[in-house]
């Protein structure tokens, strides 16, 4: 709406469509089957996407499993250790009773009657308002309203959105202010935030509206008298609802040609599980000795009722698990010191400042199997000024062993020689138990989609003003070369250095050479796909054999002796 600005409850949060034009443009995301019309809640990777997912993986799997917490010690006075497994989508049913998904992965879900279009209680908003006098007290009146909202069941709202946090709803509010407005009888002339509170103000003097935005508890909408009068997010319309009902997320198929209820099987909900079923084999085949950590990447599959915000909730994503295992005594310890590298490690990759925090969760906010969570929330553009989970960091106590050992009858205790009673001969006697697990889970495509919201920087000031400043373990393309004309003997020089650079670092990303265009616009092409630094030869190089080095994020340029190009990007890259 180009006559009601965004309410100023934060800095402008930057342009998700326009992030997502240019993830298209320029070959990072596109839409599965996008030639059909696409399938919501599918995302494709393209070129630069695929090669930046692949750089995360590859980061998550050095830090986490090949030199785990960048060789840090933990707080057992070790260095950590862990291991890595590659398990498959499709496991046997019963892990997934024993997990815990066919009882409990289920989500209390609402349909519309009227649209069919189905959303999840616990996402549901409803905004209230009431008319308001500029003149009386904001404060007292914005509190009594909240309080009545939150505890009259008389007090209903005027507007439903689906949204998964307060900040994605009240970004939605802008939506709607027109037909609020028109169903007040109040001449639209601001949408302001003054301190914590929503106010819609009129054209005439002193003439308001108070918002206020709250989730609609779900029990809420179980009962039929409260739910005929709350708006339906989809048409706005009263009396459309139907109470809350379970819906599992897991994605069933069947394994074998029959196809009958005895071949059910499902697509894995978590990569988790696989490394719960390969403990013993990995104990027994490995010198892995407690506490130690298994981990595990892929993709997992749930049937999200509502994808969308692009690749944050979808219904197939990559995930990147750790299952550290440790003895109970030590647990809290261990939770402690993955809440605190998970955190670290995603500043490190350029996820810095305000925009990443870790959270505890509250006790009624628990999974059914944990013991405490903290989550490494990022603020999307679409949860401002909220956040949105990125990775969650899980205690999940002894729960899984003990379900699988439950299940599947084998014996997944673990034999510690190192503990018990001390013998006579100096030895230790040894202890049986079932290890504790703490859990750091991160989704790849989130992080993905976190590092180029964050990466992505629109600055007028440049001829090309959208540049993504990623990180340079992250970015898809490390360096690009260019001769600053196609001729002259420069382009013999680039190709040479091209070759010394790609022989060196293209494993780890792209190396780009490029001789057409301006050199203004090779460097906007380069600024828009994130590439840290470009090095270009020019008449120069011919006599003095150096060359120049562009830095992306500032524009600046600096000379370099052509011999050292390699020595300056392995400085800044590795390797
Ligand atoms: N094994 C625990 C587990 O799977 P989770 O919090 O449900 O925990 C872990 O998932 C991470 O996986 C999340 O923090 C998120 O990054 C990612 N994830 C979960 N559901 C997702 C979805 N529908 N689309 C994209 N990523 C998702």
């Amino acid at each position: 709406m180009s006559d009601a600005p965004a309410p100023n409850t934060h800095n402008t949060p930057k342009s998700m469509d326009a992030i997502m034009a240019l993830c298209k443009r320029r070959g990072f995301i596109f839409q599965a089957s996008d030639i059909y019309g696409g399938i919501n809640g599918f995302w494709d990777y393209g070129p630069l996407g695929a090669q930046m997912k692949k750089n995360l993986r590859e980061a998550w799997w050095q830090d986490m499993i090949m030199n785990p917490a960048w060789g840090r010690k933990g707080p057992n006075g070790d260095r950590v250790k862990c291991v890595p497994v590659e398990t498959r989508i499709i496991q046997h049913p019963k892990v997934w009773e024993a997990s815990g998904h066919v009882g409990g992965f289920n989500d209390p879900m609402v349909d519309d009657k009227e649209t069919k279009q189905r959303f999840r209680a616990d996402h549901f908003f409803g905004v209230f308002a009431k008319p308001f006098s500029t003149s009386w007290d904001l404060e007292t009146e914005a509190r009594n309203f909240a309080k009545q909202a939150a505890e009259s069941w008389e007090v209903f709202p005027v507007l439903g959105i689906v949204a998964s946090t307060a900040g994605e709803a009240e970004a939605h509010l802008i939506e709607h202010v027109k037909g609020l407005c028109k169903a007040a009888n109040l001449s639209f002339s601001s949408l302001e935030r003054v301190s914590d509170h929503i106010i819609i103000k009129g054209r005439q003097a002193d003439a308001a509206m108070l918002i206020h935005i709250r989730q609609i508890a779900p029990d809420r909408l179980a009962r039929d008298a409260q739910r005929l009068n709350i708006p339906s997010p989809f048409t706005q319309k009263k009396g459309t609802l139907t109470e809350p009902r379970q819906f599992n997320l897991m994605f069933s198929t069947h394994v074998g040609a029959t196809a009958s209820a005895d071949d059910k099987a499902y697509l894995r909900p978590e990569t988790a599980q696989g490394i719960f079923l390969q403990f013993k084999n990995v104990v027994d085949s490995t010198r892995v000795k407690m506490p130690f950590g298994i981990g595990n990447t892929g993709t997992s599959f749930r049937n999200e009722v509502t994808p969308r915000n692009f690749t944050y909730r979808s219904r197939e994503f990559d995930q990147a698990e750790l299952e550290f295992f440790c003895h109970p005594s030590e647990s809290q310890d261990w939770y402690r010191f993955w809440r605190d590298f998970r955190m670290e490690w995603w500043q490190s990759i350029g996820l810095r400042g305000e925009n990443l925090i870790l959270r505890e969760h509250d006790k009624d906010e628990l999974s059914h199997y944990s013991c405490g969570t903290s989550d490494v929330e990022y603020r999307f553009p679409f949860t401002a000024p909220g956040f949105g989970e990125l990775e969650g960091i899980a205690h999940r106590g002894d729960y899984d062993l003990t379900q699988h050992a439950k299940h599947s009858g084998a014996k997944l205790e673990y034999f510690d020689q190192s503990r018990g009673e001390k013998l006579p001969n100096g030895s230790t006697k040894g202890e049986r138990y079932m290890p504790h697990c703490i859990e750091p889970a991160a989704g790849l495509d989130r992080g993905v989609l976190a590092l180029l919201c964050e990466a992505y920087t629109v600055d007028p000031s440049r001829p090309s003003p959208e540049l993504m400043k990623f990180h340079p373990r992250i970015a898809p393309i490390k360096a690009a070369v260019f001769p600053l004309v196609d001729k002259d003997g420069m382009p013999e020089v680039a190709e040479k250095l091209y070759d010394e650079l790609f022989a060196r670092f293209g494993r780890q990303g792209f190396i780009e050479m490029d001789a057409k265009q301006s050199i203004g616009k090779r460097y906007a092409r380069m600024d828009e796909a994130g590439c840290p630094f470009c090095f270009t030869i020019d008449g120069q190089t011919l006599t003095d054999q150096t060359v120049t080095v562009r830095d992306r994020d500032s524009g600046s340029q600096q000379r370099l002796a052509l011999s050292q190009v390699s020595a300056f990007l392995a400085d800044r890259l590795g390797g």
